[in-house]
């Protein structure tokens, strides 16, 4: 099996392009015209500067931070390919991801021939980690995907505690979701988000996922030689012209109230997705985010292909839902959610074939 072959994704595959695309957690709403004017503006007739020192600098600023910990990276998928082999190098063996959770944490520790631990919960997380003395990588996200839901305050005060005790646990924070969090607050107080590597990235809630972005914020006080690792292992010019324009615009004041009404959008949007599916039997697991997961009362989908034939058959009326079983939950699935237009063609799919599916076994 090919690497790529060993992670799915949601949003476009080879098929057809997708009319009304559920599978994908990037925001539904068009970027403001700032954000589309600075991409379209972006300077690729030469190289972005190799440092990125206005980048950083502008970046620092935003997150209140020393620029110096400041790592543009291609996005936070080469982030994680990134970090984890830094880790790897400096003699991690462990590393502990969430399941369900974002395949590419495992993919990166499988391919470099590491030992992968999936955790089911905050709780389990903190007594296995508390119990081990081994040099690891832990991978956290908040909020996380698939679920869409937060590791609880507790959690984060276990955290702190596990991590006093072992100096040398690296801990790995995505943040690709925090700015669409719809619902309370960011649970990760500020002093523990400082001890972790902060992975983050613009594109998902800016509706950009075409445009390749992250940067990863280093611990504040990081004592081993990771980051050095870190800034050695990246190509030159990681991130390209439109990523920088990305980020840049990214940290203008405009683009911030934008994102912010686009939550209270999003968030009408997710209740009226919701109830659509709750009447039609659906069981929908609470969320923080725009996308949720969610079972159909179908007997079909609880095996490969009974699940596959009814995705496919939504796939041929132009409608996508994100498989859940990839991440670790089969018979469910993830649903981003998406504007009235979208929501009115699930409705008529979904409601056209309803009666077929409960009776299909
Ligand atoms: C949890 C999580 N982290 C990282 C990524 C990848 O982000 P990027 O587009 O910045 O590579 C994704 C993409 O779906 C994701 O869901």
């Amino acid at each position: 099996m090919s690497p790529s072959r060993l992670v799915e994704h949601g949003g476009p595959d080879d098929g057809p392009p997708v009319a009304w695309d559920f599978s994908t957690n990037a925001n539904p709403l068009p970027a403001p015209a700032a954000v589309r004017k600075a991409l379209a503006e972006a300077d690729r007739r030469h190289y972005p500067d190799p440092h990125y020192k206005a980048l950083r600098a502008r970046l620092a600023a935003h997150w209140q931070a020393d620029a110096d910990l400041v790592l543009p990276t291609a996005g936070s998928s080469e982030a994680i390919r990134r970090l984890s082999l830094a880790a790897s190098l400096q003699g991690v063996c462990d590393v502990w991801v969430p399941d369900p959770g974002y395949g590419d944490y495992r993919a990166a520790a499988q391919a470099l021939g590491l030992q992968v631990l999936g955790y089911a919960d905050g709780p389990s997380l903190l007594s296995a980690l508390a119990a081990s003395a081994q040099p690891s990588l832990v991978w956290l996200c908040e909020p996380c995907n698939p679920t869409g839901q937060s590791l609880s305050a507790e959690f984060w005060a276990g955290l702190a505690a596990v991590m006093a005790e072992r100096a040398g646990l690296i801990v790995a924070l995505d943040r690709a979701y925090e700015p669409l969090r719809l619902d309370g607050e960011d649970p990760v107080p500020d002093a523990v988000a400082r001890q972790c590597w902060q992975l983050w990235s613009p594109n998902k809630a800016l509706g950009m996922t075409g445009v390749r972005a992250g940067a990863m914020l280093a611990p504040a006080c990081t004592n081993t030689c990771l980051l050095p690792a870190l800034q050695a292992l990246a190509p030159s010019w990681v991130l390209s012209a439109e990523g920088v324009a990305l980020w840049q615009a990214w940290c203008d004041e405009s683009t911030q109230v934008w994102l912010a009404q686009a939550r209270a959008t999003l968030g009408d949007w997710r209740a009226a997705q919701q109830a659509l599916l709750t009447a039609l039997g659906w069981r929908v697991a609470p969320s923080v985010t725009p996308f949720f997961l969610a079972r159909p009362p179908y007997p079909a989908v609880t095996d490969v292909d009974g699940r596959h034939r009814w995705l496919q058959a939504l796939r041929a009326e132009g409608i996508k839902l994100r498989d859940a079983a990839s991440l670790g939950l089969p018979g469910w699935v993830r649903l981003g959610t998406q504007g009235p237009e979208a929501r009115d063609a699930l409705q008529r799919a979904l409601t056209r074939s309803d009666r077929h599916w409960k009776d299909a076994a």
